[in-house]
């Protein structure tokens, strides 16, 4: 798919901003702080009506305005697509897909489909925990809208069962009610963990095949999926179910200890080796920026093989962190089938080929001039 339109009011410091697509390949230059990651920031939550940066809709609308309006006109292999989206300061988001408001935002989300590549990607092997979980959510979430639901239902149980671990609850009642706590969280952990071993799984074939094209066949990358509760992938779900709510029950008095759940989607993980050994703790600085880059390949081609077109790339200041080569594999594999958007400070830290048929933006404090 290729975005050929975007256009934005009162969105970060955009008052209003509107540009045209030509080819594959754009890239906005521009100085710190002028406006060039808000602008990949508006194209990712097209596709996913969420910021990669931050959870508070409100920063998205420019200080003073009341709401703001992004539009993308997309250009899919079924034909064009115009999408709508409104936030206001009043925390209501309107969403139109060809003008057509969507009640649910479950079924305007995967309209767009974006893989965004930031520097904190980077940190993906040996970053905190959670930086891999978004990971999870956000990939899996955009190929299958049903998987953020049970996340958004899942952090509720979890809100409510933590404030009940830190009453320490007493009294027949309370257990009673414990024990629903724990019936959704288990039904609802059981969901997303599922989902989540399914797309690692498939995310494994691609990013093995291409992180062994990547270092000339020495090296075999392997994703492990490690969940807090550790189970049987092929055991019955009913089986699955008694077992995590015998893990909950043991658990309790060491819940009740820290005031929190100890066990669920919220503490997964993944682990990456290379040739068997740990990346995570054996890696050299060059092998975990490989394993990062393989992984976001990877899931060009998830997207492409689950939605059967190939996603928007948003490359937000990444090029000038990888060398030449990394670079290169970054770019060529896909020549023109991915359409790219690429924001620098400066271009010359860009060494690619593929540049001299670049559109090139200028980004300065919120207007944009195309060179
Ligand atoms: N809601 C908002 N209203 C107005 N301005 C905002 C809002 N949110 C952020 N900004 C401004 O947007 C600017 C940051 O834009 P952005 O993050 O896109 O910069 P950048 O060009 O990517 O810079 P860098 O090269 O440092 O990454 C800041 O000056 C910030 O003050
Ligand atoms: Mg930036």
């Amino acid at each position: 798919m290729y975005l050929k339109k975007l256009a934005l009011r009162d969105y970060r410091n955009y008052e209003s901003v509107e540009f045209a697509t030509e080819g594959a390949v754009n890239i906005f230059v521009g100085p710190n702080a002028q406006g060039k990651t808000n602008l990949l920031e508006a194209i990712f939550v097209l596709a996913l009506t969420k910021s990669h940066r931050t959870h508070q809709d409100k920063e998205l609308i420019r200080w003073g305005a009341d709401r703001t309006l992004l539009r993308g006109e997309l250009d899919k292999k079924y034909g064009p697509c115009t999408l709508d989206l409104t936030f206001t300061n009043q925390g209501k988001k309107l969403a139109r897909i060809n003008g057509l408001e969507q009640k649910k935002l479950s079924s305007f989300i995967g309209a767009l489909n974006v893989v965004m590549f930031a520097p904190e990607d980077l940190s993906i092997v040996k970053g905190a925990p959670g930086i891999r979980r978004r990971f999870l959510d956000m990939e899996i979430g955009q190929v299958q809208p049903s998987y953020l639901y049970d996340v958004t239902q899942y952090q509720k149980v979890l809100v409510q069962r933590n404030n009940m671990l830190k009453q320490s609850f007493k009294g027949a009642s309370n257990e009673a009610l414990m024990e629903v706590w724990n019936e959704q969280l288990v039904r609802l952990s059981i969901k997303i963990m599922k989902k989540r071993q399914n797309f690692i799984n498939k995310l494994q074939i691609w990013a093995e095949s291409i992180h062994r094209g990547i270092t000339n066949g020495l090296e075999t990358l392997v994703i492990e999926y490690k969940p807090s509760f550790t189970y049987d992938d092929s055991v019955e779900e009913s089986v699955l179910f008694e077992q995590f709510m015998i893990k909950l029950s043991q658990a309790k008095d060491q819940e009740l200890r820290r005031s929190t759940t100890l066990y669920g989607p919220h503490r997964d993980d993944l682990a990456f080796f290379i040739n068997g050994k740990d990346v995570q703790t054996f890696g050299s600085q060059g092998q975990q920026r490989t394993t990062a880059l393989s992984l976001k390949l990877a899931e060009i081609e998830f997207i492409q093989e689950e939605v059967g077109e190939y996603p928007i790339l948003l490359l937000d200041d990444v090029l000038s962190e990888l060398d030449t080569y990394r670079q290169t594999q970054l770019l060529e594999t896909f020549q023109t089938k991915v359409q790219t958007f690429i924001t620098t400070t400066g271009v010359e830290s860009l060494q690619m080929n593929r540049l001299e048929n670049a559109s090139i933006f200028h980004v300065r404090n919120g207007q944009l001039v195309l060179s």
